[in-house]
């Protein structure tokens, strides 16, 4: 299920035990489960203040652990070329089946790789940014993974953590921090999905969404924080 690469990373110690390990069992959804993992995607959009906020028209975007992507599609017209790096096989396959119909769909290359290790040269990108994927954990990036996406960056350019979920950690290597306000939801297709999914993903929420009876949900329903931050550092010139 896992390669050795991913193995590696994601239980060095050999025995993980998805029960207990969250971010394993994140993993093994990715590639057990992608179509399940992109319904909740879907619903969770990017703050429109964060969209606003990222680079257009220029030359080269790498993105790192682009997923099923819920970033890559709002960047594929930013950048005369957008490279999606994303180790997990079947996301890899999910991301390419949407980006068939996709206006500058030649703008966009899918790769494997991973944060600690990017199949890209030095200084080779004005952005270069991850989205609810960079963890201080080195299996999901850590020290050599932030370093990593830094090195790909030219100078001048910028490296962005879009819903970073460890803002000390990212202000301790330089990194300012932007957030933008308004009360956001998840925007599920129907309540059925939002039932369902909230079942599956935030099962002490469940009864609450089922009783509010309405498809969209508060993130403070869930006990979630909102994906309305980003955090960047502009590379020295
Ligand atoms: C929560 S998902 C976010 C996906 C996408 N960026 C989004 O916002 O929808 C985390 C992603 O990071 C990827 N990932 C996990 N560990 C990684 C690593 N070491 N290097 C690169 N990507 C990694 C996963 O495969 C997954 O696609």
């Amino acid at each position: 299920m896992l390669t050795e690469d991913e193995a590696r990373r994601f239980v060095p110690d050999g025995d993980g035990d998805p029960q207990t390990d969250i971010a394993l069992a994140w993993e093994l959804l990715y590639r057990l489960e992608p179509e399940l993992y992109d319904r909740l995607v879907s619903a969770e959009r990017l703050h429109p203040g964060v969209l606003d906020w990222l680079p257009r028209n220029v030359e080269r975007i790498v993105e790192v652990g682009a997923g099923a992507g819920r970033l890559t599609l709002e960047l594929i017209e930013r950048a005369r070329e957008v490279v999606a790096v994303e180790p997990a096989a079947p996301l890899c396959r999910l991301l390419n089946r949407k980006l068939s119909g996709a206006d500058h769909r030649s703008r966009l290359r899918v790769t494997d790789g991973f944060f600690d290790d990017l199949p890209v040269t030095d200084d080779c990108a004005d952005v270069v940014v991850a989205c609810s994927a960079l963890t201080p954990a080195p299996g999901h990036g850590g020290e050599a993974g932030l370093a990593e996406m830094e090195r790909a960056c030219r100078p001048g350019g910028c490296v962005v953590i879009v819903w970073p979920n460890h803002v000390d950690w990212l202000a301790a290597h330089g990194y300012r921090y932007a957030s933008f306000p308004g009360e956001m939801f998840l925007e599920f297709a129907s309540l059925e999905e939002a039932a369902e999914l909230t079942e599956v993903f935030y099962p002490s929420a469940a009864t609450e969404v089922r009783r509010r009876g309405r498809r969209q949900v508060p993130f403070e329903v869930l006990g979630t924080n909102p994906p309305r931050d980003l955090a960047f550092k502009e590379m020295a010139r």
